[in-house]
């Protein structure tokens, strides 16, 4: 019985610390790539909606990539863009987006 509970424990620790874990990646990819052109950050991301990033964040962020390769202001971030690893860490991105977004009623911790 010990045992078991041993093991259920383990397992909701792990599941709870995954997620946050992606969410911490996600904010690692927005202050190293968005950051330098979306000032307000957090605020950024806090002005839109969830269901707002969520659209954006499809196709593994194909919307959010296409806004950018269309406009030249953002020529900058093409390279980014572009990249497969762009791609491959859109979903650590797309939950840090909505994990704050304007209606998710959480606050970011700055550090
Ligand atoms: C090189 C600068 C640059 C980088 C890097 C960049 N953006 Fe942008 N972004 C822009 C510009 C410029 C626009 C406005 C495009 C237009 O409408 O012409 C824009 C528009 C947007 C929009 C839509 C407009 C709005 O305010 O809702 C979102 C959302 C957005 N960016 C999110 C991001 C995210 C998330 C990242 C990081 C993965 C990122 N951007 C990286 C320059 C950048």
């Amino acid at each position: 019985m010990v045992k078991f509970l041993l093991i259920f424990i383990s397992i909701t620790v792990l599941s709870l610390t995954s997620a946050d874990a992606a969410i911490y990646k996600g904010q690692r990819i927005f202050i190293k790539k968005c950051l330098k052109c979306h000032k307000a950050g957090q605020n950024f991301v806090a002005e839109h909606k969830q269901k707002y990033w969520k659209k954006l964040m499809k196709k593994k962020g194909k919307p959010l990539a296409e806004l950018h390769l269309k406009s030249t202001k953002a020529k900058r971030s093409w390279k980014y863009f572009k990249s497969k690893k762009y791609y491959k860490k859109s979903k650590h991105l797309r939950q840090f987006l909505i994990e704050y977004a304007k209606d998710s009623g959480n606050v970011p911790a700055c550090n």
